[in-house]
This record gives structure tokens, sequence and C-alpha cells, in this order.
């Protein structure tokens, strides 16, 4: 930290698996910060935590957290968002949040950089916010195949990672593992974060159902998609799948588009893109594994193929990091966008 150059950066939720992403973001990327505040519940009160070899104790998350503040990263959940962001706006901060509390409200943009950085300059609130993590995902493979041949519709299965349901889902499939290892049965007392085993098995329920069917976090991709591609009649159907992976979500896409497609031009658009890269060679078995983006910067996408069922439309795979790419790493991108 530097005493007079940089931001007065908070953190709401620093103890948590994104605040803890987040600071690794700030410190890899040199984000110039002149002072650094990390906020928790009061339980974490006092605790210190290690920032560019310094120890930075945390303090309980208050209305008055925020004198000073010109960044505030926030991701202790939608309540906590919804209770204290105007707080920090108020305070002058410029409210970065993770949640999904205000996504889809029209005075916040919705922001994945790559895609639509010049949104963050209409922010009536002071509140930008970071989108879904399996929309940024499948948006960074989507973005340059739009800017060549229109985007009419998408067709998406996810495959999504435990680490998306918060520490707890990363320890409820290690202890089913564990005991299914050792030739026993999961018990009804060893699922709590999922209403079924997830070790062995995949789960097609990711966030609530909602009355037509869909679960909010399928909902999440139709809306959040239209309004970050500001693409309004956007077609999307989304089938979201919990999956017994520790980290790094996929997502299969078939996507329509208004123009003819080609499957080697749309691997050439992904050479020297910000953020996603192609690794897609079917003779060499080359495509992504959520291992190969696994706390990594940059999304991958393979298997881009000619979609067999619809006209202009192309089927593929996309890779990434949903705790990094899909929740911290953004948010610090659109902190660096900000003067
Ligand atoms: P704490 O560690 O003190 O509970 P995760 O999603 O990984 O579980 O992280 C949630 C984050 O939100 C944690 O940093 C957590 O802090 C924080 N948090 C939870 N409840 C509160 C609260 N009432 N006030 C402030 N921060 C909270």
């Amino acid at each position: 930290m530097n005493a007079t150059n940089g931001k007065h950066v908070a953190i709401v939720g620093a103890t948590g698996a994104v605040g803890q992403e987040m600071l690794d973001c700030l410190e890899a990327r040199h984000f110039p910060i002149r002072e650094l505040t990390l906020l928790a519940s009061a339980r974490s009160a006092g605790r210190e935590i290690p920032f560019r070899g310094k120890s930075i104790k945390v303090k309980e998350l208050t209305h008055e957290s925020f004198e000073g503040v010109e960044i505030a990263l926030f991701s202790a959940g939608g309540d906590l968002s919804l209770e204290y962001a105007g707080s920090a706006a108020a305070a002058g901060a410029v409210v970065i949040d993770n949640s999904s509390a205000f996504r889809m409200d029209d005075q916040v943009p919705l922001v994945v950089p790559e895609v639509n950085p010049e949104a963050i300059a209409n922010r009536p609130k002071g509140i930008i916010a970071n989108p879904n993590c399996t929309t940024i995902i499948s948006l960074m493979a989507l973005y340059p195949l739009h800017k060549l041949y229109g985007l009419e519709s998408i067709i998406a299965s996810s495959y999504q990672a435990v680490s998306g349901s918060g520490a707890q889902g990363i320890i409820e499939l290690d202890e089913q593992i564990k005991v299914l290892g050792a030739g026993g049965v999961v018990t009804d007392d060893m699922k709590n974060v999922y209403p079924h085993q997830i070790a062995s098995n995949v789960i097609p329920h990711v966030d609530a159902f909602t009355e037509n069917g869909y679960t909010k976090e399928e909902l999440k991709m139709l809306n959040e998609s239209r309004k970050i591609l500001n693409l309004p009649d956007l077609k999307v159907t989304c089938t979201c799948v919990r999956v017994p992976v520790h980290r790094s979500h996929s997502v299969s896409i078939t996507a329509k588009f208004t123009h003819p497609v080609d499957v080697a031009d749309a691997r050439a658009a992904f050479a020297n893109c910000p953020g996603i890269a192609a690794k897609d060679n079917p003779d060499e078995q080359l495509y992504p594994v959520p291992l190969d983006t696994t706390q990594k910067d940059d999304c991958l996408v393979g298997r881009i193929r000619k979609d067999m069922v619809f006209k202009n439309a192309l089927a593929l795979w996309v890779v990434g990091d949903q705790v990094r790419k899909g929740a911290a790493l953004n948010a610090v991108q659109i902190a660096e966008l900000i003067e």
C-alpha cells in the first residue's frame, strides 16, 4: 500500500470465498491501493488477513464503515448488499456488488468488462452490479461470436462446481466422497447444502425454482444476458446442473445467429481476445475441462462445431473459474475501469 497513490478500497465479505479471491486478484493485478478496509461479520472482527506483506485487521460491517472509501467491493450476499450498499454510495464510494440484489435495476449497470465496459459510466445510484457467474462465463465465449454473426438465441446446459455454493458446498462434497470411498453410504444428515447426494451424482437444480418451472439461476442467464448484450429480444433456454466438481463451471451451448457461421472463423475469433482462448483440436483430444481453468483468469472455449439442428448455429463448450472470472476478477476489472 502506498500512502499517497491509489484508492481507498473496502471489501464487504472479506473473509468469504469470493472476498479472499478479490484480495488475491487485487494483489496479482497490482491494483493501486492507498488504504484497504476489510469488513465482515462481528464473528470475524479482529481477525488478521495478510495483504501485500502486511497484516490487516478485519472490522465489523456497520453503516459507518465507508467513510473515505472510494471503491466498495460487496460479496456478502444479497441481503447485506440491500442493507449496506446505499450507505457506501452515500459516503461517496462506487459500489461493485457481486450479489443479484441490483442486477436487474434499470439504474444499475451490469458489466462484463470485455463486453460492455462503457455501461459503467451511467451509474446514478453509485452502484455497479457484477453478473451471475454462469452468465459471465457464457458471454465470454458468446460475445466475440455475437460481434461476427449477431446472436439470436441460446440453448444451454451448465455443469456448475460446488464452490458456487460457498465453502459449505466443498465440505459437503468432500465428506460424501470420503464416506463413499470407505464403502459407506451417504445418509440424510450429510445432505445440508444440496437436496440430494452430490458425490457420484449430478443435480439439475441450482438456486430456487420459479413458477414457470425454471430456476432463478436459469432465468439469470436469460435476463442478465439480455441486459449485458443490450439485446432485449434475445431468446435463452437453460438447464443449470450442479456437478461434483470442486471449482470451475462448464457450459454446453448451442447459439443461433442471424448470419451464416463458419467454424474456422469462429475459432479464429478467439485469437487475441482478452480473457478467453480457444482450446479446440478434436484430433488431439484437446478441449477445455474444469481443471484447466481452476484458479486461472482466462476462460477457455472448445468443441466448436456447426450445430446439426439449427441453421446459422454453433455448438460449443466453455469453461471458466466461477470464483475468479465469474465473481472476484470481474469485480476487480470493473474497479480498474473507474477513474
Ligand atoms: P464472516 O466470515 O464473518 O461470517 P461466503 O459466501 O464464502 O460464506 O462468505 C460470506 C461473507 O459474508 C463472509 O465474509 C462473511 O463474514 C460475510 N458476512 C456474513 N454475514 C455477515 C454480516 N451479518 N455482516 C457482515 N458480513 C457478513
